[in-house]
C-alpha cells in the first residue's frame, strides 16, 4: 500500500525566489517538477537543478535533518528543505525564497558568518576554572540523568538558523544576539559541568542580549528539533534577576 502510494506522481509548480545579479532586484522563476508522496523540497531543488537550470544554488550536505544546511523560507515560512515533505505543504505551487534575515549570497544559499560569531560570543563550551579533564581520564565530569535533563532538550540545536529568520527582533535588530544564540547560553549554564554562567548572564543582560526578546514565540515554533529558544530566553530573565537580587545563580542545577 505504502509503495503503490509512493509510486503516484503529481505535478507541481515550483517558484524560485532568486536575486537577479544585474539589476539587483528580486525575479520569480517557475519549474514544474514531479513528486511522489515522499518527495521533499529539497529533492525537487536538487532535480531542478540537475535537470532544468544548473546554475539554481542552494546548500545542503545530510538530507536528514541533521546538518541544518537546508534552511530557506517555503511557502512563506522557515523550514528546512530536506524535512518538508512536498504533499504536506498542501498546495500544488511551492514557494521558495532564501531566508531574510541572514545576509544574501545567491539565489537560496545566505551567509551564516553573522549567525556563528553570535554563536560563539556566548562560549558555546565548557568553561572550566580547572582543565585537569582533558588530560587525566580519572577527573571526568560524571552526570547523573538528573544533571542531564537540565539541559538535554537545549542541545538538540542543529544550527540551521531558522530560528533568527523567524524572529522579529532580528529581522529588525541586526545588533541582537537572536534566538538560537540565546537558547545555547542557557544550555551551556544549565550544564552541571560549566563553570561560564556569570560570565554569560553578565554578557547577556542588555538590550541587544536577552532584554531585546519580545516573546513572539516565532523561534519556538520554526526549530525542527523542539529546541525551543523562546523559553530559555525567558529562563535567561529569570536567572539574571535572581542573580541581581540574591547574588546567586541556577543552584539546583548541580544538585543530583
Ligand atoms: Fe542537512 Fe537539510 S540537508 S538538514
Amino acid at each position: 500500500m505504502r509503495q503503490s502510494l509512493g509510486k503516484e506522481q503529481k505535478t507541481f509548480t515550483l517558484v524560485v525566489k532568486r536575486l537577479d545579479p544585474g539589476t539587483r532586484t528580486f525575479v520569480e522563476k517557475s519549474f514544474q517538477v514531479e513528486a511522489d508522496h515522499f518527495t521533499c523540497v529539497l529533492d525537487i531543488l536538487i532535480a531542478v537543478k540537475e535537470k532544468q537550470d544548473h546554475t539554481l544554488s542552494m546548500r545542503y550536505s545530510c538530507n536528514m535533518g541533521i546538518c541544518g544546511s537546508c534552511g530557506m523560507v517555503i511557502n512563506g515560512k522557515p523550514r528546512l528543505a530536506c524535512e518538508t515533505n512536498v504533499y504536506s505543504l498542501g498546495s500544488e505551487t511551492i514557494h521558495v525564497g532564501p531566508m531574510e534575515a541572514h545576509p544574501l549570497l545567491k539565489d537560496l544559499v545566505t551567509d551564516f558568518d553573522e549567525f556563528f560569531a553570535n554563536h560563539r560570543s556566548v562560549k558555546p563550551w565548557l568553561v572550566r576554572d580547572d582543565t585537569d579533564e582533558q588530560f587525566r581520564a580519572e577527573k571526568e565530569y560524571h552526570q547523573t540523568h538528573r544533571q542531564v535533563d537540565y539541559f538535554l532538550d537545549f542541545a538538540h540545536c542543529i544550527k540551521c538558523g531558522l530560528c533568527v529568520d523567524a524572529c522579529p527582533v532580528s529581522n529588525t535588530n541586526p545588533h541582537f544576539v537572536g534566538p538560537q544564540a540565546l537558547a545555547q547560553a542557557y544550555r551551556y549554564n544549565s550544564d552541571s559541568r560549566d563553570q561560564g554562567e556569570e560570565e554569560r548572564l553578565d554578557s547577556l543582560d542588555r538590550m541587544d542580549g536577552v532584554w531585546g526578546c519580545e516573546f513572539a514565540g516565532a523561534c519556538s515554533e520554526v526549530c525542527p528539533k523542539g529546541v525551543d529558544p523562546a523559553l530559555t530566553i525567558q529562563q535567561l530573565k529569570i536567572d539574571i534577576m535572581k542573580r541581581r537580587l540574591t547574588g546567586r545563580v541556577n543552584p539546583d542545577k548541580r544538585a543530583r
